[in-house]
Order: structure tokens, then sequence, then C-alpha cells
């Protein structure tokens, strides 16, 4: 049976919002046009493919997997199931990277842990005379990184690695070469993570869990940095939604 665009919004059991984005990305449309169009009839592959992608809403799959994107920094992000969904505080971070950053000559940053690469890819687009490099202990999700970074046409910029935190800066870069080490890494302690929301689940656990106390990847990251920090270098990172700066 054909549905219209209304009637699709009303029947839906998603939250209003979720719906409506749903169903734009659904049309292809932005969600103006279906406040400007409620009497627009849906295809049938349009009312299955909207009623598909709300089955997987309902099972709490974040919306971001869904559509396959995230806004960050004001830029649509590739996102899928390889990389954590960047999140709205992690914004803070890039900006304090980006003040620090305009204060140095040449500016040498890397973004550890870089999952779909929305720092170093945001900080690319904003700093364009500083070295960027970007590790993830994840192939896979260097692999969205380096789409992304191909989206924003910043690839030239970033050197991406494989690898644990600061290692495999070993073979390309020397000691206390770097100004400014940003991350974003996992913080969530071992014991914590069957308690958290069930959205969370479907993001790669290794983007979240830290060990035990939660603080096991920072710990290593410090010692790593201090070999790789210029004299009066900094790693600004991101712990429980705070902006830290050491
Ligand atoms: C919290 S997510 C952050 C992703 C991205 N930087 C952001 O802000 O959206 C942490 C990322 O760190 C990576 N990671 C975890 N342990 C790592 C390690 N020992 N070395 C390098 N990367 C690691 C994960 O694969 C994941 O992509």
């Amino acid at each position: 049976m054909s549905m219209t665009t209304q009637e699709a919004l009303k029947i839906s059991t998603l939250p209003v919002t979720e719906a409506s984005i749903l169903l734009a990305y659904v049309l292809q449309r932005d969600r103006s046009y279906l406040i400007a169009h409620p009497e627009q009839k849906l295809t049938c592959a349009q009312k299955r493919r909207f009623e598909t992608l709300a089955k997987r809403l309902e099972n709490h799959e974040p919306l971001a997997y869904v559509t396959g994107r995230e806004e960050f920094y004001g830029m649509g992000f590739k996102v899928d199931k390889r990389v954590m969904i960047p999140r709205p505080e992690t914004e803070n971070l890039v900006t304090e990277v980006i003040q620090t950053a305009e204060k140095i000559k040449n500016p040498v940053i890397v973004d550890v842990g870089t999952g779909s690469g929305c720092i170093a890819v945001t900080l690319a687009k904003y700093l364009p005379k500083a070295t960027l490099l970007a590790t993830d202990v994840s192939s896979e999700a260097l692999e969205v990184a380096r789409i992304n970074a191909a989206r924003f046409k910043v690839s030239k910029k970033i050197t991406f690695l494989c690898g644990n935190l600061l290692e495999p800066l070993r073979e390309i870069k020397g000691e206390r070469s770097l100004d400014i080490i940003a991350a974003n890494l996992p913080y969530v302690k071992k014991d914590w993570y069957p308690k958290l929301d069930p959205q969370i689940f479907h993001e790669p656990k290794l983007a979240l869990i830290g060990g035990e106390t939660g603080l096991e990847i920072y710990q290593q990251l410090f010692i790593q940095a201090e070999k790789y920090l210029k004299p009066g270098g900094k790693v600004i990172y991101e712990l429980d939604g705070q902006i830290l700066i050491h």
C-alpha cells in the first residue's frame, strides 16, 4: 500500500526527530523538504528501506551508523562500525589544539587513536602549515580515517600509521620532535562497560575500554610522550568529556 511522508512519520514508533532524519535520508533530501511535502508518496522501495533502517534504530543502533555520517566541526564525516562516532565534546579538543598550534611556527602534531580521523582531518583543514600524523591500533579504523581525509582533500597532509600509541612514529620521527599530542583515547573502566547505554555496544570495544582502571592507555601514552615531545610540548587530551592539557 502506498504511503505519504506524513503517514510514514505518523506510524513510526521512533522519536519524531529520529524518524524525520531517517526519512529525509531515505529520500536523499533535507528535513525541511518533508515539512514542505507532507503529501509526497513514498515508492515501494523507499517505504521498505525506511522500515528496514527504522528496525536497526529500534535495535539501539546509533543513527550515525544507519546513515553512515556524523557531523563534526561543521563537516560530515563518514562513520561505520569500524570507528567510534565522533562526540560533540571532542570539538572542544580540536579548538584547544588549534589555539595552541597557532602560536607555533610549523607545528608538528600527532592525533593518537584517530578513529574516524575527525581530529586529524579537522586540524589539517584549519592548520595548513602543520605537519600532521595520526595513529591507531586498529587498521580498520585507519581505513575510515583515510576515506575521510580523501573526502576533505587533506590526504597528502596527514601521515596515517598503524600501531600502539606513539610507537609507530619510531621509524619516521626522531625523539623530541612533536609540538602537540592530541588524544581522545579509551577511558571506560572494564567493569563499567556492561552498564553503559545499549547504543554504545554497537561501537568498537577497542575504542572505549581503557583497561581495568580505565586509565591504562593514557598512562602508557604519558610514558611514551616524554620521549617524543619537544621541550615545552603539550599533550592535549580528552578524559570523561573534559579537555585537559599536560
Ligand atoms: C575514543 S576513540 C576516539 C576516536 C577519535 N579520535 C574521536 O575522537 O572520535 C579511541 C580510538 O583509539 C584507538 N586506540 C585504542 N587503543 C589504542 C592504542 N593502544 N594505540 C593507538 N590507538 C588506540 C581506538 O581504535 C579508537 O579508534
